[in-house]
């Protein structure tokens, strides 16, 4: 299991220690709205989400984290904040490939945390799991979400279907990943 470092969030596997914070976030009505409809009591179903991450994590490699603020310490080290948001790599059998996904509290966004976390997300997965590719999919009204897409290079693709819904995909491959990474780089 990896934990990564952005300047302003710890990700993190999630335990079930987390899941009444977790609850708080994925159940927020402002993240609810965007989400598959995800029946039952909250916390029975975080606590279910966060057992079927950790299985992931030990049997693939890879899961989303949990998105936690990072606090700065006297000294030079930092402490962990609240839970914030859910950010990383999920493979989907559906669709025979891995996704990146992610959900902030509403008042954290427009913050640019997201993307702070999207691409540390996508770094791991081309650059530590040397996955050829990685999708993102989400309702086409999600202009949020789709703009994250495109700020992160995700090309359109197909729109498609997600457990009933209509939705539109978008793509990034490995190549074009570190061709925009190693340019930026280059460059600071
Ligand atoms: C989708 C979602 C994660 C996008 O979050 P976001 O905060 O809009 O995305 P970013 O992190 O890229 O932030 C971009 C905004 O932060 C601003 N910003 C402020 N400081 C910034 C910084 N230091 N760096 C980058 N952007 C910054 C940008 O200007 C931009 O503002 P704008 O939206 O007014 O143009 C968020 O809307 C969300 O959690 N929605 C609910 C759940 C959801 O829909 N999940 C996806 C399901 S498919």
């Amino acid at each position: 299991m990896t934990t990564i470092r952005t300047p302003r969030l710890i990700l993190r596997p999630m335990t079930d220690a987390d899941a009444t914070a977790y609850v708080a976030m994925r159940f927020h009505p402002g993240v609810l709205a965007w989400l598959p409809p995800a029946p039952g009591e909250p916390l029975e179903r975080a606590r279910e989400t966060i057992a079927a991450f950790a299985e992931a994590w030990r049997t693939r490699g890879y899961a989303p984290w949990g998105a936690f603020e990072r606090l700065p310490e006297a000294g030079g080290g930092d402490r962990e904040g609240r839970l914030v948001g859910h950010v990383g790599l999920r493979f989907l059998p559906e669709f025979d490939g891995t996704e990146i996904l992610y959900a902030f509290l509403p008042e954290t966004q427009g913050t640019g945390l997201a993307r702070e976390a999207a691409e540390a997300a996508l770094d791991f997965g081309f650059r530590t799991l040397h996955l050829p590719a990685i999708f993102a999919i989400t309702l086409a009204t999600n202009q949020r979400s789709w703009g994250l897409m495109r700020r992160l290079g995700m090309s359109r693709g197909p729109d498609t279907r997600f457990k009933g819904f209509d939705v539109v995909r978008y793509d990034l491959d490995a190549p074009t990943w570190r061709a925009r990474t190693n340019r930026e780089r280059a460059a600071t």
